[in-house]
């Protein structure tokens, strides 16, 4: 029986996908290569020694899903695809609605034609919104989204809780997570942003590998320990196994389950600065710039119920995840 990733060329997808076939599943690839490559899979092969299966294939495509499920005896989803940029998700609200839940709406119909109801599901600590105090837990309120991509995670939420009440056969794990940075520490695979990117960790390596010219810090006066923002930084193959104990989860257990994939700590933005200096000797030149609209000042997980319930725990540190980052940003300035 297989897996099928959605989305498993991209960076979070890829990572998992090295994680799963280590831990003995068989993968099953399903991506549009809007935001990635194929070539992503073939460095998956590369590590794992696998030749990996995959389609080119759109979600919103019921046909083309339903000849996947026919074509494989799949018998779990873990579901990536998605758009995930929060300032383009205002621009083009549609576009993100289309793709994130009408995208999530036909593969949920592809399964449940196909009588596979065992899903993981990559939702965000976007969906808690800035009205909970950090640590955030999972059963704090959600609901006050401040962008389309945002409010896309929380429909998709509870269009799974749903399904579960109409359908008590359905398992179906809800992974929020927080802040994935770092790549695997074969430097072949890692985050390929396509423009100059938003996030912090790839402006930062791209500022060290020479792409860009300096990194703008949003705020040096906010209530934080040194005055910028905090947020919770994970390791993506700290995240990726925790996509594997979740799929065991899942197929063991029927019902909804949610859970915060983070490390519990806050790091400031000066903070990932010095430990990216120090994990790759390079000087990153930075201003002090304006806040930026719609940021919140600090947010990090409480990671304990994923360790109580599914046994996992991140394991490695922001050292590491520098260090590993710009392997694969040295080794691969242009991406893929
Ligand atoms: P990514 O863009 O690297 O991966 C998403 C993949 O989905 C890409 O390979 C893309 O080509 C594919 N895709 C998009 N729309 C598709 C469609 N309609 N049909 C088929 N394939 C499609 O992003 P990522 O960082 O790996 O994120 C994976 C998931 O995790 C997304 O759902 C994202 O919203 C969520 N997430 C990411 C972060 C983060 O910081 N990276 C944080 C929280 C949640
Ligand atoms: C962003 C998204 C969020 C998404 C998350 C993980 C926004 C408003 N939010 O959040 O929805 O779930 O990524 O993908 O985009 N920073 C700088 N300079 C930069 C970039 C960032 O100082 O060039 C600071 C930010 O102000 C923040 C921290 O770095 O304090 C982290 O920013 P970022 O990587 O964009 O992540 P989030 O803000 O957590």
């Amino acid at each position: 029986m297989s897996v099928l990733v959605t989305g498993g060329a991209g960076y979070i997808g890829s990572h998992t996908c090295v994680e799963l076939i280590g831990a003995g599943y068989d993968v099953v690839i399903a991506d549009n290569f809007s935001n990635s490559s194929p070539e992503a899979i073939r460095r998956v092969g590369e590590i794992t020694g696998k030749n990996l299966k995959y389609y080119d294939c759109d979600i919103r495509d019921a046909e083309h899903l339903g000849k996947i499920f026919a074509e494989n005896k799949i018998s779990s989803v873990i579901h990536f695809a998605g758009l995930k940029a929060v300032g383009e998700s205002v621009q083009k609200p549609l576009e993100y609605y289309d793709n994130n839940i009408g995208g999530t709406i036909v593969l949920l119909e592809a399964m449940k034609n196909a009588g596979c109801k065992k899903l993981v599901f990559s939702s965000s600590a976007t969906v808690y919104g800035d009205g909970n105090a950090s640590p955030l837990k999972e059963d704090m309120p959600t609901g006050e989204t401040t962008n389309p991509y945002g409010s896309t995670k929380l429909y998709i939420e509870r269009i799974l809780q749903d399904i579960h009440v109409s359908d008590s056969e359905w398992g179906i794990t809800i992974l929020r997570y927080f802040n994935p940075i770092g790549a695997h520490k074969s430097g072949l695979i890692g985050e390929n942003p396509r423009d100059i990117p938003n996030n912090l960790m790839p402006y930062i390596s791209q500022v060290a590998v020479g792409r860009l010219c300096r990194l703008n810090v949003f705020g040096d006066d906010y209530d934080t320990r040194d005055g910028t923002g905090v947020r919770d930084y994970i390791h993506v193959s700290d995240l990726a196994d925790g996509h594997v104990k979740a799929l065991k989860k899942t197929l063991a257990e029927n019902g909804v389950r949610i859970y915060n994939l983070g490390t519990g700590k806050g790091v400031s933005v000066l903070e990932l600065i010095r430990a990216f200096e120090k994990a790759s000797g390079k000087k990153i030149d930075y201003k002090i710039a304006p806040r930026r609209d719609g940021d919140v000042v600090v947010c990090y997980a409480d990671a304990d119920k994923a360790m109580l319930e599914l046994g996992w725990r991140a394991k490695r540190d922001i050292l590491e995840m520098c260090e590993d980052t710009w392997r694969w940003q040295k080794n691969n300035p242009e991406g893929f």
